[in-house]
């Protein structure tokens, strides 16, 4: 797996963090306080530049808002979830639809279908938050990947694959609420990426799909599983096959 430049941490279930060659740091889909997969040490942020979020789920923008007042991000989103962060006092909101790109920070986004439901838990009411999303995200040294977000897999997964080749691509695998590993290897056939990251499983009993079933069923591809807290791309990783979990 080639890097390029970047360093990127797995905080757990779907949250991702990410230095740029630049210096920038971009959080996808931030949740970390109640995130029972991730690590002590990397509950509170420190810093980030961009906030990318694919949907009003709980599990998918949990800490945005505090994070938001906390540290004033360019925070990305569709109209409806950039919208209501921006009331709840996201001061730096740069809203977008899918199918449209823009630069934010030192990083190009372009947001990309994803096939789930978007409804945004606010108190006692359950608010419209728009459509659910992923993001293809280019770097300025030219690699590209791909954050599915919550997800089942559809076809135009391929249209994905033709316009932005993503060399690498977060999956959801755990099953219930997302693709488990059977949707996830038909995803990867469409994507055709270099790597996978499986994300979204075994943060709760319920998620149940495993890395090394997607592993099986897409021998092909280099499945790179990571464990939370983990950074890849402090040096090179040259890896075959499925990366197994050191602890
Ligand atoms: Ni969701
Ligand atoms: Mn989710």
């Amino acid at each position: 797996m080639n890097l390029k430049g970047i360093k990127l941490t797995w905080l757990g279930h779907a949250t991702f963090r990410i230095e740029t060659p630049g210096g920038k740091t971009v959080i996808i889909d931030p949740w970390v306080m109640n995130n029972p997969a991730c690590p002590d040490s990397e509950k509170k942020i420190k810093k980030v530049d961009v906030l990318l979020c694919t949907h009003g789920h709980g599990d998918h923008i949990g800490d945005a808002v505090e994070i938001c007042k906390q540290h004033n991000p360019i925070v990305v989103g569709i109209p409806e979830l950039a919208r209501w962060l921006g009331k709840k006092g996201a001061k730096n909101v740069a809203e977008m639809n899918k199918g449209g790109t823009q630069i934010v920070g030192d990083i190009k986004v372009t947001m990309v279908h994803a096939d789930h439901s978007c409804g945004i838990q606010d108190g006692d009411e359950l608010v419209y938050g728009g459509e659910a999303c992923g993001y293809v995200i280019e770097f300025s040294t030219g690699l590209k990947i791909y954050h599915a977000g919550d997800t089942n897999v559809f076809s135009d997964m391929g249209i994905i694959r033709d316009l932005y080749a993503p060399e690498i691509v977060m999956l959801p695998i755990g099953d219930h609420y997302t693709m488990g590993p059977r949707e996830a290897a038909y995803a990867c056939n469409l994507l055709k990426p270099k790597s996978v990251i499986p994300m979204h499983f075994a943060t709760f009993p319920v998620l149940t799909g495993r890395p090394s079933e997607l592993h099986k069923l897409a021998p092909g591809i280099e499945i790179v599983e990571i464990k939370p807290g983990e950074t890849l791309g402090e040096k090179d990783v040259a890896t075959h096959g499925i990366r197994q979990r050191t602890a």
